[in-house]
């Protein structure tokens, strides 16, 4: 079972969907591997229709350096919760999360992602059906709440009493968003619910930790902790896993290796979201906005490639 094969404190890459496809995993992976991935999360109910499978498939694509990998899924019929759980067995994934936290409006105006801490009944029936469709180990990250910090009392030990796998609790609630600095304070508070009521669920912190100092700086402080889930941190460091500091070269070397993978694998959609990416390989250097303004007004990797070329060509005197 993956979650015990972990070596405590571990670190994973958090699922974000646009940002944690199958091309970008396998960027951090060549930059600096996390111990495990998820993918970006899959509404049960597309995946549940003729007409949506293909496209949920596409999503749950993975690669040889994504394994481990625990596949993220979402939405609020408790038999497509199923029909999902037994699919995923075969698909060669360590693990399933259910997303009780994602505050996107038109996610939440489904009754998915964070609205499911206002239905904690159909939460439960999602996920016992989940965990009685696979061998699977179904895991569940979520918020405090919905609208108050002190729903975590009673929305995390509702979770807790079905023994998921793995609990990661974002620390905020859904209406803070990510505007308000996590709730670490809770931390100790968490702990003892877990500890009480699911000794075996592995805890896993997430909400502002950037890189791999900063978890282990956490888990100093909180060592019951089990893991620690990076989001936004790769934006900021691809490297963040690693005590690597990155050159400008290496940098450079991942856009490349990302614009090869996209092209590999996302070549028949859109170019225009590869571009909220290029801001992490070229930033603080003279000329990085130039040539990131360069970059932008492209629209296809060929030209990417050209722009690319272009400013590596050593100045001529
Ligand atoms: C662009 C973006 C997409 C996200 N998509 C998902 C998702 O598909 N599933 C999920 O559970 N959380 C999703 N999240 C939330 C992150 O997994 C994470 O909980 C949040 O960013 C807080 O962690 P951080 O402060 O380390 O970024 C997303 C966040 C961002 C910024």
């Amino acid at each position: 079972m993956i979650w015990n094969e972990l070596k405590k404190p571990f670190l994973i890459l958090a699922p974000m969907e646009g940002v944690t496809d199958i091309a970008f995993r396998q960027v951090i992976a060549a930059a600096g591997r996390p111990d495990l991935f998820f993918t970006e999360f899959t509404n049960v109910s597309s995946y549940a229709s003729e007409a949506g499978r293909h496209n949920a498939l596409e999503r749950l694509r993975i690669a040889p350096t994504d394994s481990p990998i625990i596949a993220q899924i979402w939405g609020k019929n408790p038999e497509h919760f199923a029909i999902v759980a037994e699919a995923l067995e075969s698909l060669g994934f360590s693990g399933i999360d259910l997303n009780f936290g994602c505050p996107d409006k038109n996610v939440n105006k489904t009754g998915g992602g964070a609205a499911m801490i206002k239905t904690p009944e159909l939460a439960v029936e999602c996920f016992r059906n989940a965990k009685k469709s696979t061998n699977l180990p179904v895991s569940v990250k979520t918020r405090l709440g919905w609208a108050k910090t002190d729903e975590f009392k009673t929305w995390l030990p509702t979770l807790l009493a079905e023994h998921p796998a793995a609990l990661t609790v974002h620390l905020r609630t859904k209406k803070e968003m990510s505007k308000v600095p996590a709730h670490y304070e809770l931390i100790p508070e968490i702990i003892t619910l877990r500890d009480k009521i699911s000794p075996e669920t592995k805890l896993i912190i997430n909400g502002d930790i950037k890189n791999r100092a900063e978890a282990l700086a956490l888990h100093e402080k909180y060592p019951e902790v089990d893991g620690f889930m990076i989001g936004r941190g790769v934006f900021q460091n691809p490297y963040c896993f690693t005590d690597h500091v990155a050159t400008r070269e290496e940098l450079m070397n991942l856009l490349e290796l990302h614009l090869d993978l996209y092209e590999k694998y996302l070549k028949n959609t859109s170019f225009e979201p590869l571009k909220h990416f290029f801001k992490i390989y070229i930033n603080n250097f003279p000329g990085a906005s130039d040539f990131r303004a360069k970059l932008m007004e492209t629209h296809s990797i060929k030209e990417a490639r050209e722009v690319i070329s272009l400013f590596q060509k050593p100045i001529d005197n």
